[in-house]
Parts: C-alpha cells; structure tokens; sequence
C-alpha cells in the first residue's frame, strides 16, 4: 500500500501536536489519559496483605512450611501457598514484591514498604484467650511510616548502596497507598463473646478510626489511594468451624457473618465518598473484593475451583480446619506427630488455610478488582491516581 497523501497532509510539527490535543479531548478523559506511573508502594493491613512483618517481629508465630510451596517455594512471610493480592497490584506496575517495613536484614525499600502484619486490626485489640491479634494495628502502622519518611531520606542521603535501598523523595506523593484491614476488628467481636448485634453496632467507630488514620497518611502527602473493602468473613471455615450453628445461606456461608462484613462495607464506601468530598486533591477509590470473593464461594467452577469451603492446609472435621493446630503445625494423630500439610492440588482451590484465600482465589480476585468492574469510582487500577 502506498501513501501518496503523504506529503500533501504534512503537517509542521507544532500543528500535528494541537491536533493530537484535540483528538485526547474529544476521546472519553479518563480513558485517553495514561495509566498511572505509581513509583512504589505503600500498604496498610493486616494477614491479606502481610508479606513478611509478623515473621520478622515473631518468627515463631510466621507462617512455616508448606506456607510459599507454591510461588516462592518456602515460606515468605505469606500466610498463602503463594502471592497475594498485593503482589499481583506490585506486579502490574512492575514493581517488586512488597517489602516489609519491619523486616531489618537487607530490605529493598526503593518501590514502597509494606506496613501490614498478620492479625492486626484497625482499632487497638488485645488478645482474647488464646486468639491473638498483632500490636501492629493501624495506628501504629501510620507511626512506623511517618518515621520512615524521614528516616528513608536521611539514609538515602548517605548515597552510594545507602541510596538505592530507599524511595525517591517525589515517591511519597506519586505512590499508591493501600489498605485491606478491618477482617480482624470483626474476628475480635465474634469470638469475645459479643453478639452480631454488639459487633455490628461498633462498626461506624471502627470505621472512624479507619479515616482518621488515612485522614493522617493525606497529611503527610499521599494522594493516591485504593481501599480493598472486607470479604464475606462468614465463608471462611474459621468462622464455619466455629459458629457450627450459625444459620447457612444457599452455598454454605454463615449468613449474619456476612452481614455483619456488608454493614462493614457499607460504612466504609459512605466515609470514603464523605472523604473525597472534603479533600478535593485525592484519588481516594473503594474497591469491592466481598463481590469477586464471593463469588468464589458461590461459583466456583466458572474458576476452576472445587470444596471451596473446605482448607486446603488444615486439619479435621467438615472444614478442614481446627482451632489447636494451623497450616504447617504438628499434631499427635493416633500417638504419631503429623505436620499438617496441603491439599493435592491448592490450584483448584479457594481457601488455604482456613482464613486466608489460595494463590490461585487471590489471582481471580486481582483480575476482577484491577479490571475497575468492582470500584468506586469505576476506574480501573492502573488509573488509581486520577481525580474524580
Ligand atoms: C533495590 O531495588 C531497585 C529497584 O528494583 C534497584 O534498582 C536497586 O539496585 C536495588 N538495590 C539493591 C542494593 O539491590
Ligand atoms: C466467652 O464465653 C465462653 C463461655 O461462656 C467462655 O469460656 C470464654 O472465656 C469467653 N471468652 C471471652 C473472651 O470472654
Ligand atoms: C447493622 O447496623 C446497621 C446500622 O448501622 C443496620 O442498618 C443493619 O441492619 C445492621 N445489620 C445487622 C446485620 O445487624
Ligand atoms: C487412628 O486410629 C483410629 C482407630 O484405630 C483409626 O480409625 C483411624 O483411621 C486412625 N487415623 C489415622 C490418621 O491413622
Ligand atoms: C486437609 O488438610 C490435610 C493436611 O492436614 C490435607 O492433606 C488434605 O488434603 C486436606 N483435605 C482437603 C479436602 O483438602
């Protein structure tokens, strides 16, 4: 094919630029805009998205083998057979996997740092009986990043190797700040003797302290943000095993358990709405992963997926899941010491251990969510830092 008009539409190059100016205004803004160049990476949470601070505050308490089997091949730091939902939104953006604020030995903090521990909640919790929740709640979480915003750039400072573990300055307002907590100020109530009622009542606190804390994080300079709301804590067989009397809806969920989780959500996606409202220099997006998580429960063949109720790394009764021993624990069967191992196949599978989603449930879950389908506003994660 030839182009004989070629030369006849040649345009000088000042006009060809107007051109593409009015042909991006004239297409739809959000999409003729460019994805979103997020340098690093800072996340709040809790086991969701722990990608090594429990263990390295408690190694004892870290997840143990067969944790990792099936991405990183040992365990990292991950309560998971793989990666998390994290890490999936760090590789979009290729960055690398999300390192943990609190683990000391030779971190790579350049793209982010990852505040988030294993059992953590929003509001202080001390542990109930033998159920133990993190020190490392949100509050203190915003505390250890406001101290590593400074610190990063006094060490940064020093140059040379110093230099290139630590985030540029600009990163702090170019990054995209994270959030999945909440799970565990729900588990606190269930099992410290409140009623559905009591728990749900103590919800628009929770969520109080929730804002403030990202009130706190603005303040210090982010401006993008992506906010996972809680999913349908009623599927989990920690739940299951543990309410056995609990009434079940159609695929097997603990129904006012769920309710509970969608009162949470509610209060969540009125105090972000409330939130963008009064800081109009934010891209502040609610992002459902109860709907996408759900779904898992209720079809899971559409995924690939089978007992979607059941653990894959678990030990005992209709859930695979027991309170005296976890994933990777050991317990006398029959007067021998057994580890609890995995399934055959955790591919197939939705739930590992009892309270924490596959590797494989938490790819369809990124996929669903990054995709814009299931936020608010609907854009999707690559766009996170456009204002609505
Ligand atoms: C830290 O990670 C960044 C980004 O991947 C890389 O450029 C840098 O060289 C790393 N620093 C060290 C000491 O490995
Ligand atoms: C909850 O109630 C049970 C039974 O009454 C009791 O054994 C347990 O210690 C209570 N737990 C808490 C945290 O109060
Ligand atoms: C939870 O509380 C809200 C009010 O904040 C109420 O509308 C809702 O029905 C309650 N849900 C449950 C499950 O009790
Ligand atoms: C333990 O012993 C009981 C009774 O002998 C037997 O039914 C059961 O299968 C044994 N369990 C295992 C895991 O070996
Ligand atoms: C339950 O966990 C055990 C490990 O203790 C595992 O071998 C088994 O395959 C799991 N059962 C199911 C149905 O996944």
């Amino acid at each position: 094919m030839e182009f004989p008009t070629l030369t006849k539409f040649h345009f000088p190059f000042v006009s060809s630029l107007v051109l593409l100016s009015i042909v991006t205004i004239t297409l739809n803004p959000v999409m003729a805009t460019k994805r979103c160049d997020f340098p690093a990476i800072f996340n709040f949470g809790a086991s969701n998205a722990d990608t090594g601070g429990l263990a390295a505050a408690f190694p004892l308490f870290g997840p143990k083998t067969p944790n990792g089997e099936t991405f990183f091949h040992k365990p990292a730091g991950r309560f998971a057979d793989g990666r998390l939902i994290i890490d999936f939104i760090a590789q979009s953006f290729g960055l690398h996997y999300p390192n943990s604020y609190l683990d000391s030995l030779g971190t790579n903090f350049s793209s982010g740092a990852n505040f988030a521990t294993a059992g953590s909640t929003i509001r202080p919790q001390p542990s109930i009986g033998q159920r133990m929740f993190s020190p490392f709640y949100l509050g203190i979480q915003y505390s250890q990043f406001e101290r590593f915003k400074p610190t990063s750039q006094f060490i940064r400072n020093q140059g040379g190797l110093f230099a290139t573990l630590m985030p540029k300055q600009e990163y702090f307002s170019k990054a995209l700040y994270t959030f999945d907590i909440g799970q565990n100020d729900l588990t606190a109530g269930f099992f410290g003797n409140m009623t559905l009622q009591q728990v749900n009542a103590s919800i628009p606190d929770i969520i109080k302290t929730f804002t403030s804390n990202i009130k706190n994080i603005y303040n210090k300079g982010a401006r993008s943000f992506w906010i996972h709301n809680t999913g349908p804590i009623g599927c989990l067989p920690l739940i299951l095993a543990n309410f056995v009397s609990a009434e079940r809806d159609r695929y097997g969920c603990a129904k006012a358990y769920n309710e509970v989780a969608q009162s949470f959500n509610q209060n969540l996606k009125q105090a972000i709405t409330q939130f963008r409202k009064e800081n109009p220099l934010v891209a502040i997006t609610y992002v459902d992963i109860y709907t996408p998580k759900y779904s898992l429960f209720s079809n899971p063949k559409k995924y690939g997926f089978e007992l979607p109720l059941v653990a894959c790394c678990g030990y005992g009764g209709p859930y695979n899941f027991s309170n005296s021993v976890g994933c990777g624990g050991t317990i006398k069967i029959n007067g021998t010491d057994t580890v609890v191992g995995s399934c055959d196949k955790p591919s197939v599978r939705v739930i590992w251990d009892g309270t924490h989603y596959t590797e494989a449930a938490n790819k369809v879950v990124f996929d669903q969510i990054s995709s814009g389908a299931f936020t608010d506003p609907p854009i999707p994660l690559k766009m996170a830092c456009k204002r609505k």
